[in-house]
């Protein structure tokens, strides 16, 4: 299977996925979106309001924010993945429970083993731990560290810096190194810039998903 088949196919099993409570106060479920190639994969925390009533990521006042500083590192937001840890809206924007993570990870990892990113930047806690269990946000943001056959950049939630003044210099910072950590990248994964775009995704495939 293609990675575009099986991003299609997540896509189709979480507007119809019961795993968790977040599916009861759904509206639309929220996939993630970006090319199947994408050699940057952004990972937030889970939809807003405006994401669940519209079924696409980041396209609220957090989503606004992303876009500027996608724009000021260079990086054009159609070139990139973005989604979440979870795919459906917890009420009232609340924060996800473990339980819910851990019911939803299955797609993420699934997306991520599809896409095959070389660097995936996570945005606020949720994302971090996934990663870096127990890391301080504060502490690791913008550092790049390997993990197993890519890297992994976490920073602060565009959401966070836009209510916390404190936060939106570390954050324009972060990702104003994105195009030099990238070409870092890169050169540790022995990928050019070209190979990097045409390289295609793993055809294993993921054995949890239901569908498949
Ligand atoms: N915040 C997130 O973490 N994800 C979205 O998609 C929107 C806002
Ligand atoms: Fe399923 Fe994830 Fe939605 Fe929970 S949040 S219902 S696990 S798609």
């Amino acid at each position: 299977m293609s990675a575009e088949e099986i991003l299609a196919k997540v896509a189709k099993e979480v507007s119809v996925c019961t795993k968790c409570e977040l599916h009861r106060s759904r509206k639309k479920a929220v996939p993630g979106e970006g090319p199947s190639h994408s050699e940057i994969m952004f990972i937030g925390e889970g939809p807003g309001f405006h994401e669940n009533e519209q079924g696409r990521p980041f396209v609220g006042a957090a989503g606004q924010f992303l876009d500027q500083l996608l724009a000021q590192a260079g990086v054009t937001r159609a070139d990139v993945w973005i989604g979440n840890v979870v795919k459906c809206r917890p009420p009232g924007n609340r924060d996800p429970l473990p339980d819910e993570l851990a019911a939803c990870d299955v797609y993420l990892e699934a997306q991520i083993k599809a896409i095959n990113p070389s660097i995936i930047v996570t945005l606020g806690r949720f994302s971090m731990n996934k990663f870096f269990p127990g890391a301080k946000i504060s502490a690791v943001h913008g550092q790049m560290r390997k993990v197993g056959d890519r890297f992994v950049i976490p920073m602060f939630h565009p959401a966070a810096a836009l209510h916390q003044a404190a936060l939106k210099p570390a954050i324009l910072g972060d990702f104003a190194k994105l195009p030099e950590l990238l070409k870092q990248a890169r050169a540790a994964l022995g990928k050019s810039a070209l190979a990097a775009k045409k390289e295609e995704a793993p055809r294993e495939e993921p054995k949890q998903l239901s569908l498949f």
